[in-house]
């Protein structure tokens, strides 16, 4: 099968969504947690996380076009901070409920019954239910002219793992973690490690 950029526009809005969604392979499903300036906690599962950078360690993600509320958007404009909440089959569920489009005086804490953790020194709200959570604090924000999407790029300020220790090497083991991964706006995928490979340099080549 073919399909062309012609194709492409000729599809149904959901379908397009669904395949454009699909096309970059799995990527991680996170719950993101923002607190209004007014103190009101807000929770939505984004996909488009990436990693950009190790010194400092940044972490951008893309956010909608602001036609409509967005609050995960807003919270992080107001505050210029958020949380990174890594998503396991356990609450696969909630975090996907949390897409649903809840007014601003809506907890999706409550309306999911996922419990907040309120980290002493994070004003943005961690997901207690998650077994690896980062937060985040504004580095900058790009405008994507293509689209009115955004860039979103935050600068990590602690990482909390409750049961879980970093190796001696930096290597998380996310599987064992039991972190998942997504396609689209509506699968999702456990991961299993198949290989760990040393550092790749070019071979050696004998005369
Ligand atoms: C699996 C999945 C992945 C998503 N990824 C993103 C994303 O990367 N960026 C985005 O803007 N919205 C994404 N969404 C949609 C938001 O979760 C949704 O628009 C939500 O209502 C936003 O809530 P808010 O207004 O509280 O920010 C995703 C939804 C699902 C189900």
């Amino acid at each position: 099968m073919t399909v062309t950029s012609d194709d492409l526009e000729n599809m149904a809005k959901l379908a397009r969504v669904q395949l454009a969604t699909s096309l970059p392979g799995p990527k991680p499903i996170c719950l993101i947690g923002t607190r209004s300036a007014t103190g009101s906690p807000n929770l939505a599962p984004f996909s488009s996380i990436t990693h950009l950078g190790s010194n400092p360690v940044l972490i951008g993600m893309v956010t909608r076009p602001d036609t409509v509320d967005r609050h995960t958007l807003s919270n992080i404009l107001e505050t210029k901070e958020w949380t990174i909440n890594h998503v396991t089959r356990e609450i696969v569920e909630q975090a996907h409920q949390c897409s649903a489009r809840y007014p601003d005086d809506t907890s999706e804490f409550d309306a999911t019954d996922l419990t907040e953790f309120q980290h002493p020194e994070i004003h943005s709200p961690f997901v207690a239910e998650s077994p690896l959570r980062i937060a985040l604090t504004l580095e900058e924000v790009i405008d994507i002219s293509s689209n009115n999407t955004r860039l979103i790029v935050g600068r990590v300020k602690l990482i909390d793992l409750p049961n879980h220790q970093i190796a001696d090497d930096g290597s998380l083991d996310l599987a064992h973690l039991g972190t998942l991964a997504s396609t689209a706006l509506d699968t999702y995928f456990s991961l299993t490690q198949i290989a760990k490979l040393p550092y790749a340099k070019p071979l050696q080549t004998f005369p």
